[in-house]
C-alpha cells in the first residue's frame, strides 16, 4: 500500500494581522519535528513575513487563491508567481467561499490551477456539495463534476492535494459521520485513478474539511483515505490547531 505522509493545512481565510505571528512562534516551538507535513495558508498580507518567520522549521507557507493569468491589469488580484515571490510553495484553488463569493467555476478553478502548477506550486483543490444537493442524493454526482472539471491534466502525486469539504459543514460545527466522509474519500480516490493511473492516483493526499477540531480530528483521521485536514476557524489558534496536528501524528 502507498504510505502518504499526512498534511495538516490551515486556511486562516481573512483573518489575521500582524498581532497574529505569534501564534506561528507557537505552532514552530510546539512542533518541531512534526511526524506530519504542515500547511499554513494566512492572507495574502502576511505571506511574505510568515514565511521569512518560519525561515528553516518545518511549516510550508500557501496561498489562498491565485489568478490564472501571469501578470496584467487585474486590479486586486494576485498571480501564482507573485505567490511564489512571497515564499508560498502551496496555493489553495476552488474554496467554497471562493465559488460563492467570487463566482468561481471549474472552469476558472482549473485555469487558476494550470498557472500555479507552471509557476511551480502545489495546488490543494477544494470539491464539496451543498446541504441540498447532499439532501437531493447528489453529492457523488457533484463531487465527480468538481473534480473532473477543476483538476488539470499536468498533475502528479506530489501536486496535487484534494480538499473534500461539503459546503455546509464550513464554520457550522456540522460535521459528517465517518461513513460519509468515507464514502466521498472513496469516491475521490477511485475518480483520480480512472483519470490520472493508479500510481499517481495513491500518492495524491486527500484531505477532509468542514468544522475540523481538536475533539473531533482523531475519529475523522481513522477514516479511509482521509490523509489530513484542511482546518479553517481552528488553526487560527495554535493552541486549537496542534492538538489536530497531534491527532494526524498519531493516527499513523
Ligand atoms: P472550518 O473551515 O474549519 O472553519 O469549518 C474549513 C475550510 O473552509 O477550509
Amino acid at each position: 500500500m502507498t504510505k502518504r505522509r499526512k498534511l495538516a493545512a490551515g486556511n486562516w481565510k481573512m483573518n489575521g494581522t500582524s498581532a497574529e505571528l505569534g501564534e506561528v512562534s507557537a505552532l514552530i516551538k510546539a512542533h518541531p519535528a512534526p511526524g506530519c507535513d504542515i500547511l499554513l495558508c494566512p492572507p495574502a498580507t502576511l505571506l511574505s513575513r510568515m514565511a521569512g518567520q518560519i525561515g528553516d522549521a518545518p511549516i510550508a507557507v500557501g496561498g489562498q487563491d491565485c489568478h490564472a493569468e501571469l501578470s496584467g491589469a487585474h486590479t486586486g488580484d494576485i498571480s501564482a508567481g507573485m505567490l511564489v515571490d512571497a515564499g508560498a510553495s502551496h496555493v489553495i484553488l476552488g474554496h467554497s467561499e471562493r465559488r460563492s463569493d467570487h463566482d468561481e467555476h471549474d472552469e476558472d478553478v482549473r485555469a487558476k490551477a494550470r498557472a500555479a502548477l507552471a509557476a511551480g506550486l502545489k495546488v490543494v483543490i477544494c470539491v464539496g456539495e451543498t446541504l441540498a444537493e447532499r439532501e437531493a442524493a447528489n453529492t457523488l454526482e457533484i463531487i465527480g463534476g468538481q473534480l473532473a472539471g477543476s483538476i488539470p491534466d499536468l498533475v502528479t502525486g506530489d501536486t496535487l492535494i484534494v480538499a473534500y469539504e461539503p459546503v455546509w459543514a464550513i464554520g457550522t460545527g456540522k460535521v459528517p459521520t465517518t461513513d460519509q466522509i468515507g464514502e466521498v474519500h472513496d469516491f475521490i480516490r477511485l475518480k483520480l485513478e480512472k483519470r490520472l493511473g493508479a500510481g499517481v492516483a495513491l500518492s495524491v493526499r486527500i484531505l477532509y474539511g468542514g468544522s475540523v477540531k481538536a475533539s473531533n480530528a482523531a475519529e475523522i483521521f481513522a477514516v479511509s483515505n482521509v490523509d489530513g485536514a484542511l482546518v479553517g476557524g481552528a488553526s487560527l489558534k495554535s493552541a486549537d490547531f496542534s492538538p489536530i496536528i497531534a491527532a494526524l501524528e498519531a493516527s499513523g
